[in-house]
């Protein structure tokens, strides 16, 4: 495995690849790796010939009070975790090579509407132009066939997905099923910072997906009802502070009242300054 660090350098090894007839998969993270990311990685090397994780923890998608620079980081270990999973190339930029104008900004950003106004689209404003723009260049600096993608971030997955269709990009984004830890907490770069007491606490997310779930199997359709549980049973966590619990329609992320159709609940609870988000997918 080697680690690259300038857009150059990438296109060369890419082009290369490429002259030799293979296919390419990208993995987009922002290091501080864990199995959720490894698991991309595996579904890339089962599709593609080549993978490359880009890691880079990108400004532009956190706001002001956001942790940005808090943010864990370790190249070391996600070096070693990467070459385990079968990473080829890892793509690890400094912040000037990708924002060489200073500061982290950019003078031209991709904004996806509509599917950014719901869900943590509606509680961090900026957050998906962010994301969106710099997965733009990754992609135009990667020239992937197929990219990787977890359904942990799910709003982050229809985003992307919107961005391609609406801008002819010839990448594929593969949507890929989230892993948890053993006892149900999604695993998350963030979950470093949960105390002890906070980790225990944090199992009600996954424990109130589940829970509603059940409820949609056995009948329940009143969108608002099974909200209301939900935040019910994760209000019972002292150290729990909800920010949303929704359910958007799967399709186009729309809040629903009914499920009358596939359907995502999805929810943002912080414990202390940690925010996590966990989702599942509500069949009918
Ligand atoms: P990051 O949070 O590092 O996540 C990188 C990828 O790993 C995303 O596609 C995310 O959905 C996936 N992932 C994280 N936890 C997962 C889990 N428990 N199970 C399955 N997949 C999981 O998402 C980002 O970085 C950034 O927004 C990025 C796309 C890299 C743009 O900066």
């Amino acid at each position: 495995m080697i680690i690259l660090h300038t857009i150059a350098e990438v296109r060369r090894y890419v082009a290369e690849q490429r002259a030799g007839g293979k296919t390419v998969g990208l993995v987009p993270t922002m290091g501080y790796l864990h199995e959720g990311h490894l698991s991309l990685v595996r579904q890339a090397k089962e599709q593609c010939d080549v993978a490359v994780m880009s890691i880079f923890v990108n400004p532009l998608q956190f706001g002001p009070n956001e942790d940005f620079d808090a943010y864990p980081r370790d190249l070391e270990r996600d070096a070693r975790l990467a070459e385990s999973a079968g990473v080829d190339v890892i793509f690890a930029p400094g912040v000037d090579e990708m924002y060489p104008d200073g500061g982290g900004k950019s003078l031209t950003y991709v904004d996806v509407e509509a599917v950014t106004e719901t869900l943590c689209g509606a509680k961090r404003p900026g957050h998906f132009r962010g994301v969106a723009t710099v997965v733009t260049k990754l992609f135009n600096i990667v020239l992937p066939d197929r990219a990787f993608f977890g359904l942990k971030d799910a709003q982050q997955v229809v985003v992307l997905q919107q961005m391609v269709r609406d801008l002819n990009t010839p990448v594929e984004v593969v949507p890929c099923p989230i892993v948890r830890e053993p006892d149900g907490l999604a695993m998350s770069s963030r979950n470093v910072y949960l105390s002890d007491e906070e980790r225990v606490q944090a199992l009600v997310l996954s424990r109130s997906l589940r829970m509603a779930a059940e409820r949609v199997q056995a009948g329940e359709r009143d969108a608002d009802a099974l909200v209301a549980a939900v935040r019910e049973m994760i209000q019972e966590q002292p150290l729990a502070k909800l920010d949303y619990v929704q359910i958007v329609s799967m399709r186009d992320l729309s809040l629903l009242s009914t499920l009358d159709q596939p359907a995502l609940l999805a929810l943002a609870v912080k414990f202390g300054k940690t925010r996590l988000i966990d989702n599942i997918v509500l069949d009918i």
